[in-house]
């Protein structure tokens, strides 16, 4: 019995060698950094960060009828549970936050409960801000 215990040991250390083994002639992982090939100690600037006009100031509309653009940030969270552009626009929020309340268009009663059609806002609301990074093309026009 003590020698099939040792073997068994014996066996198992073996095992285990060899596995450190294979490990050691394994390719070396490539993890590149989201940084890029900078050290660690490297210091880069900051990404231009876009700049929102003034809070509380809302845009001209180049149009009839248009979405109106968002004067500011546009990443409030919109999910199943919660919309984040409510708790500001909402007909009941909206005069203590100093924000418009949702058009008129936008809900189905008095009280202003929104229509479902429009609780996606950023589906046609759409932020604008002064970019200082690249934007994609674009060749709209209102004339
Ligand atoms: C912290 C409060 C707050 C939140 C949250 C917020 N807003 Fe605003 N919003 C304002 C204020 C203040 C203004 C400027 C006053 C105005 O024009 O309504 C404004 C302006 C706007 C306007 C321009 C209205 C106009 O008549 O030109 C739109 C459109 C708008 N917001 C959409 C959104 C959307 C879409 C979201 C969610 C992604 C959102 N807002 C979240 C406070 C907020
Ligand atoms: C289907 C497109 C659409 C969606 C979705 C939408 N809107 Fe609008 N919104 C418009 C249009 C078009 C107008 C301008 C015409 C009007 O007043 O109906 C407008 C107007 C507004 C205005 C200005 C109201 C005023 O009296 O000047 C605010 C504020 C606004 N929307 C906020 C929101 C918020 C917040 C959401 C999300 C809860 C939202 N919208 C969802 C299309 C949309």
């Amino acid at each position: 019995m003590k020698k099939i215990l040792t073997l068994a040991a014996i066996v198992l250390a073996i095992g285990g060698c060899s596995g450190q083994q294979a490990d050691s002639q394994a390719t070396p992982v490539n993890i590149k950094s989201l940084a890029g090939d900078s050290a660690v100690t490297d210091i880069r600037p900051a990404d231009a960060m876009p700049v929102y006009p003034s809070r509380g100031k809302a845009l001209d509309r180049s149009f009839t009828d248009q979405p109106p653009l968002i004067p500011h940030k546009d990443d409030y969270k919109i999910t199943m549970d919660k919309n984040g552009c409510l708790t500001c626009h909402s007909w009941d929020k909206a005069p203590r936050m100093k924000a418009t309340p949702v058009a008129k268009s936008h809900v189905i009663d008095d009280k202003g409960t929104l229509n479902g059609h429009n609780y996606f806002c950023t589906q046609c609301h759409v932020a604008q801000a002064e970019n200082k990074a690249p934007l994609v093309e674009n060749k709209f026009s209102n004339q």
